[in-house]
């Protein structure tokens, strides 16, 4: 996968990428790009923002800076890109959505800030509007970030053991459901013992233990609806 991230603050991306199943990722052949909206602003001075039409607090980006900055990505080779808007009113980031992007062979991550984003952005440039929760954050670059992430984990190699981003919570293999819970050693702490039932040496007891406990956690979103 090729990933490209169009911020206002880089720097802010340089934790994320020395973290290992990132690395991992991009060793097996991912690349990671960031871009900054100031280097390629058709405007002076290196601005980015202006003052809201119609009046009111804070200051939008600007459509012209964000089609400058795709324009020097790709040129007119835009079409067919997964092109997505880090935005508080986007859409639900949940596990089926982050499938979806890491089938991507392209995918492009704008990072929104100060008040909000010239809404010809959403209309015009982008496939996408996407949000990682109810809650607005100073910018979408965390938001970025965390799509990045689960993206990332999902491909191929960038996990260490194969088959861990398989069967985990919301996946497929669970129906959507979290994840059952693990245990490790001791078997016995402070009088906690692990379910004796991990250490049968019964394969299919096991796997229907953790079925029946994942269901049981049941889907979140249903149980605050
Ligand atoms: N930018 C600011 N808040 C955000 C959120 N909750 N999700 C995505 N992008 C954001």
């Amino acid at each position: 996968m090729r990933l490209d991230v169009f911020t206002l603050f880089p720097p802010w991306f340089e934790w994320f990428e020395s973290q290992r199943h990132v690395r991992n990722a991009v060793a097996a052949g991912s690349e990671l790009r960031y871009h900054d909206l100031r280097a390629t602003t058709p405007l002076s001075a290196g601005q980015v923002d202006d003052s809201p039409y119609g009046g009111g607090a804070g200051m939008v980006m600007r459509v012209d800076v964000i089609d400058a900055a795709l324009q020097a990505a790709y040129g007119d080779a835009r079409t067919g890109r997964r092109i997505v808007l880090l935005t508080p009113s986007g859409r639900m980031l949940d596990d089926e959505l982050v499938t979806e992007l890491a089938a991507e062979p392209d995918l492009a991550l704008i990072c929104g800030r100060y008040e909000g984003v010239d809404e010809r952005v959403r209309d015009h440039l982008v496939t996408d509007a996407v949000s990682i929760g109810r809650y607005v954050l100073a910018g979408g670059e965390l938001a970025a970030m965390v799509v990045a992430d689960a993206v990332l984990r999902k491909i191929p190699g960038s996990l260490g053991h194969a088959d861990s981003a398989l069967e985990e919570s919301y996946s497929s293999a669970l129906e959507g459901d979290p994840e059952y819970p693990h245990y490790t050693r001791p078997p016995t702490y402070r009088g906690w013992d692990i379910p004796e039932v991990l250490v049968s040496g019964d394969h299919a007891k096991v796997r229907e233990w953790r079925r029946d406990r994942s269901r049981e956690r049941g889907d979140p979103r249903e149980e605050r609806a």
